[in-house]
């Protein structure tokens, strides 16, 4: 009878998910037989010669069929990395991007800016998801408070979750509702030194235009915002100045061309004296950072 090493089962799903065009093909391979062996992948590679037992190949070859069907690895194994965090996803809650970890960063940074000693900030993550903007943030600023929410109920059972793991439970709290509605009925308003968000924000044509492995398998009430994509963020205008301190800050994650539109909107409510449009590594817009007041950094104009 053929033996299936961890060597020989790495190569052979690479060439096959090459052959079926599934994205990242080695990694891929690597994710589902670390799941299914309870290994980690640098344990795959310190086990290259271990025979793989009959059980476990054929629940390999059941995710190996249904990733080459273009279903997420991430739904697959029920976890994805973000901002070196484990984050547990299920089909319902986004699967958080990389993208996004330029968010975190630029909020752990804000609040690293603070002087030695000010209060406990208090930070709002809306549309939280998975939770993973809470949790990384929560994990990497220590006297962090944050209120997360989500409109999905099954999204926040997922965040539960994940603020539980990794231990952050006593300051991460949980809301469902639209937008900021459970904060205005459960708390004062005006008090937030920092809102972060990664609202949906695709377009009705750019959802058609999706690939197959977002369009079919994550939720569209987490990616859809309207004809233009812009529905979430220009509610979101309509509402912020009543949710931030005058030193607030406001954090969005954007679409990869939606920084003037943004900037536009947020620029009408006149509460802001400073936006900065960013970009991330591919050179697409990514994160709008709007500051109540202008910083002693702020470079003259
Ligand atoms: C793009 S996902 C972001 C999830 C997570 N923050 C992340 O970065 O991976 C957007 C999230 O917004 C939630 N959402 C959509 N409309 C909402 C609304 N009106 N109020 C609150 N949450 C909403 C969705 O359920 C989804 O979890």
């Amino acid at each position: 009878m053929e033996t299936w090493t961890v060597q020989k089962l790495l190569n052979w799903i690479n060439d096959y998910f090459v052959e079926k065009g599934v994205d990242a093909p080695r990694l891929s391979g690597e994710l589902l037989l670390s799941h299914v062996l309870g290994l980690s992948r640098i344990e795959l590679y310190t086990n290259f010669d271990h025979v793989v037992e009959k059980a476990r190949l054929s629940t390999l070859h059941e995710l190996v069929k249904r990733c080459s069907d273009q279903e997420p690895v991430a739904y697959l194994v029920g976890r994805c990395e973000f901002y070196s965090l484990s984050i547990k996803v299920t089909p319902d809650c986004l699967i958080p991007r990389p993208e996004t970890e330029l968010l975190v960063e630029r909020a752990i940074e804000l609040l690293r800016s603070y002087p030695a000693g000010t209060a406990s900030p208090l930070i709002c993550d809306l549309c939280t998801g998975s939770g993973c903007i809470a949790v990384a943030i929560a994990k990497n600023f220590p006297t962090a408070e944050v209120i997360a929410t989500d409109i999905s109920d099954g999204a926040l059972a997922v965040a539960a979750e994940n603020v539980e793991a990794h231990g952050v439970g006593d300051r991460v709290e949980l809301l469902c509702g639209d937008l900021f509605a459970p904060i205005i009925e459960g708390l004062d308003q005006s008090r937030f030194d920092l809102i972060a968000c990664n609202p949906p924000y695709v377009s009705s044509s750019e959802m058609e235009a999706l690939d197959k492995n977002v369009k079919d398998y994550e939720p569209h009430s987490a990616l859809h915002a309207g004809d233009d994509g812009l529905d979430v963020y220009r509610r979101i205008a309509e509402q912020i100045d009543d949710f931030l301190k005058p030193t607030g800050v406001l954090m969005l994650e954007i679409g990869y061309a939606q920084g003037p539109a943004v900037k536009d909107l947020l620029e009408k409510t006149n509460t802001f004296a400073e936006i900065k449009i960013e970009k991330d590594t591919s050179n697409n817009d990514r994160v709008v950072t709007a500051k109540k007041i202008k910083t002693p950094d702020t470079p003259p104009e």
